[in-house]
């Protein structure tokens, strides 16, 4: 199982930057300038907006600064208002509550590291980058975003970095050539992968010949197709809690034991933040998040519990 925190943290903006065209950068502190706690590239953090208003960002940039998380904000003109209350509310001196930092896209170690980002998914690629060049592991990102004004970080990385930062703005140059970045596997080199569902599906497609765990991927939507079986009626066993409770079909087992009276925190309720993720201490997970990697699925040792169900007529869970 990933780190986990359940730390919620009351913190204020001390900076707001507009990064690219709809895109604004917050630079959060707590308010008496004390440290914040550790994280790892490709770690998270909830905002907590209401309390049925959470939303899930990257941190950006090196780890090594404990005084402030920064995180880039698109605003999605057709989301859910998640972002729009970020860009309305969170203005300097604002407060926000924050939950986490929570890490289920690490940087695993390599011999080098291929990094594609499709628009605001450079966020979590970021602080993999600044790692993966303090270890001295070569490494390239090709990132591609609509417009070139629409792509944040975009400058700052090629200063930073050179030649290793490939931009594409699909309006000037079309769209990543991803059959010659990964078309042949290479030993030893892993690919890191955060952008919208087409890009990572044709990432997917692209290197289709490379091994089994080559690819890392941090979504935006849930995979679609996940649900294999129709829902049906299973019962989970609570091992410290004592209970065993039916989980009917159409109910996830978040909310059965949820209405049982046992809290585990959650956040997305779509399989994607892997903040209810679960200790499954017997039984069979039908897993259906679009968290754990398909080794951790099979490992089958922790579970989503917000999407996931039972491939057989009990679970045990370490609730
Ligand atoms: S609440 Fe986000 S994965 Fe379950």
């Amino acid at each position: 199982m990933s780190e986990q925190t359940d730390v919620e943290l009351e913190l204020q903006v001390a900076g707001r930057e507009e990064l690219a065209e709809n895109v604004i950068g917050l630079r959060l502190r707590r308010p008496d300038n004390a440290p914040l706690p550790d994280w790892t590239p490709g770690a998270h953090v909830d905002l907590v907006l209401d309390d049925d208003l959470v939303r899930q960002y990257s941190l950006v940039g090196p780890v090594s600064d404990a005084s402030e998380w920064r995180i880039g904000v698109l605003l999605e003109a057709e989301g859910r208002g998640g972002s729009r209350r970020v860009f309305e509310q969170l203005h300097p001196g604002a407060t926000v509550r924050v939950r986490g930092p929570r890490n289920h896209f690490e940087l695993a170690l390599a011999n080098r590291y291929v990094f594609i980002a499709g628009g605001i998914g450079i966020t979590p690629l970021t602080g993999m980058l600044a790692e993966a060049d303090r270890t001295g592991t070569p490494w390239t990102l090709t990132y591609g975003g609509r417009t070139a004004v629409s792509m944040a970080f975009a400058r700052e990385l090629r200063a930073r970095y050179g030649e290793r930062v490939t931009l594409v703005p699909q309006d000037e140059q079309g769209l990543i050539d991803l059959a010659s970045l990964v078309g042949e596997p290479a030993e030893g080199t892993l690919i890191y992968c955060c952008g919208p569902t087409p890009l990572l599906e044709a990432v997917e497609t692209a290197a289709a010949q490379w091994p089994q765990g080559a690819l890392r991927f941090e979504r935006f939507t849930p995979v679609e197709g996940i649900r294999s079986d129709p829902d049906e009626a299973f019962e989970v066993e609570l091992a410290l809690s004592d209970l065993v409770l039916t989980v009917p079909p159409g109910k996830s087992i978040l909310e059965t034991v949820a209405e049982a009276g046992i809290d585990v925190l959650s956040s997305c309720a779509e399989g994607m933040c892997g903040t209810c993720e679960t200790a499954l201490l017997a039984g069979v997970a039908d897993h259906r998040d679009s968290v754990l990697t398909q080794e951790e699925k099979d490992e089958n040792s922790s579970m989503m519990i917000c999407v996931s169900r039972a491939k057989a007529s009990r679970l045990v869970l370490e609730l």
